[in-house]
Order: C-alpha cells, then sequence, then structure tokens
C-alpha cells in the first residue's frame, strides 16, 4: 500500500476530483495548504533588489490506495492538475504500513477500497 500525496493548485480542485472519480479512486482528503515551490518573489527596497520566498496557496490530496491503484492515482492527479505552467505542484508516493477501517476492523487491502455499497 502507499499513501499517495498530491500537491496541486487550488483552481484545479474540481478536476483533480473529477478525475479520480472517473478513475475509480475513492477515499480521499484535502487540505488547504501553503507552500514554496522555487519560485522566487522579486522585492524592491531602497537599497536594491532583494528576494522572498513567497508561500503560495495549494491543496493537497491524500490517497491511501493498494499498489495496484499507486499509477492510476498518480495518472489522475497529473490529469487533472496540470496546465504546464511553473508551480503546477508535485506528487510524492510513500510506503503505508497500516490501514484500518474503524467501523469493521478490516485492515490494509480490505480497508482502503471504501466498501461495496458504501
Ligand atoms: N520538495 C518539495 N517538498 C515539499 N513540498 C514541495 C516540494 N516541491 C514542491 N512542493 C510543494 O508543491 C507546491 C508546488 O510546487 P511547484 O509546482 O512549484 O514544484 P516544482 O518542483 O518547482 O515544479 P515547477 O517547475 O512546475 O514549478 C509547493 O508550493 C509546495 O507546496
Ligand atoms: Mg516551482
Amino acid at each position: 500500500m502507499k499513501l499517495v500525496i498530491g500537491i496541486v493548485r487550488p483552481e484545479k480542485t474540481n478536476d483533480v476530483l473529477e478525475a479520480l472519480y472517473r478513475a475509480d479512486v475513492r477515499g480521499i482528503t484535502m487540505t488547504k495548504v501553503q507552500g514554496h515551490g522555487g519560485e522566487l518573489e522579486r522585492q524592491e527596497t531602497y537599497r536594491g533588489t532583494t528576494v522572498r520566498m513567497g508561500l503560495a496557496d495549494k491543496v493537497r490530496f491524500e490517497i491511501a490506495v493498494s499498489d495496484a491503484f499507486v499509477t492510476t492515482t498518480i495518472e489522475a492527479l497529473r490529469a487533472g492538475g496540470q496546465t504546464g505552467e511553473v508551480g503546477d505542484g508535485k506528487i510524492f508516493v510513500v510506503d503505508l504500513e497500516q490501514v484500518v477501517r474503524i467501523r469493521t476492523g478490516e485492515t490494509d487491502n480490505q480497508a482502503v477500497t471504501p466498501a461495496a455499497g458504501a
């Protein structure tokens, strides 16, 4: 199992959700975050020009998936999040040790995918 973390532009949130839905990826957490992706803001000061590490509003998706769904999830995040411009965001894939569904006690691959009929 992997935890796929996708950081995207806030205005691409709905496109990402739609792409995930179309790819049958269910079970998503989304948070509003701020991040820095290397772009420097130039600031004029009375002694000259300085640069500032600015923070931009982003949206962070966290999606726990079985190994079979990793590629699909990455592709959906890219399809929904890409504009082609600098600052489109990034995807991190990390190993996931354990998942527990609180209602049933199911674990791991039985727990990452929403139960049938749910
Ligand atoms: N190495 C990183 N570690 C943690 N978060 C990152 C990292 N790189 C990017 N991010 C997050 O992703 C957001 C968008 O980053 P950004 O798209 O600018 O990445 P990039 O690698 O510089 O790509 P690009 O060349 O398209 O700008 C950042 O605001 C930050 O939240
Ligand atoms: Mg960048």
